[in-house]
């Protein structure tokens, strides 16, 4: 194993997140919607993963809301782990410092629209209640997972209510 280090991004990290996207996700370009999610929304939160010194990963939460509900939730997306880097925990680790940093910021629920047998390591879990902004196809049910953090119960019903640069049905679809 590598050795793993985490902490939020700057914006001279930037150079390498143009070229982590391109190369974790080689048939989407997700360039556009990092760029803005890191350069224009306030209620973003960014860590880029060192392994062995070498930048090698980045996940990026938004803050965002559920109707009818007092809580604050946060919702995770994209997370990508260079190619050369995969597979040796460097996900995983940004996810738990992620998730540490949210839960101490009193983040309630976090939600993921990602491989259920990935994100299922990390303690998510199939979400039924809160709908994504877009209706999903059925294949895409169990994609959508959630995680309570405490410590109030999580929202049972309701709609995710995310920043304007996230509501593309493209970003939501197959
Ligand atoms: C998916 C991704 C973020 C995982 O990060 P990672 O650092 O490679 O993964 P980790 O080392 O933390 O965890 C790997 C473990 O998860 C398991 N796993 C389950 N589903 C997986 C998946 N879809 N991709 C990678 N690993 C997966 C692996 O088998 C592995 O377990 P093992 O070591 O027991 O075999 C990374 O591989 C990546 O960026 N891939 C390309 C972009 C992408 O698909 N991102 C989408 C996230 S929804």
């Amino acid at each position: 194993m590598p050795d793993i280090q985490i902490r939020q991004s700057r914006s001279d990290d930037m150079a390498f997140i143009e070229r982590l996207y391109p190369d974790a996700f080689p048939d989407e370009d997700l360039l556009p919607l990092v760029r803005q999610l890191l350069t224009q929304e306030p209620g973003v939160l960014s860590f880029v993963a060192s392994a062995d010194g070498i930048l090698a990963g980045n996940i990026i939460f938004t803050t965002c809301a559920v109707t009818d509900c007092d809580g604050t939730a946060s919702m995770l997306a994209p997370l990508a782990v260079a190619s050369a880097w995969q597979r040796q925990g460097v996900g995983t680790a940004l996810i738990r410092e992620g998730l540490a940093h949210l839960k101490s910021a009193g983040v309630n629920q976090v939600y993921v629209l990602g491989d259920p047998a990935y994100y299922g390591r990390s303690g998510f879990k199939p979400e039924t209640g809160v709908a994504p902004p877009y209706s999903l196809p059925e294949e895409y049910r169990d994609a959508w997972q959630s995680l309570g953090l405490g410590p109030t119960p999580p929202p049972t019903h309701g709609k995710l209510l995310l920043p304007q640069v996230w509501m593309q049905p493209a970003l939501w679809g197959p």
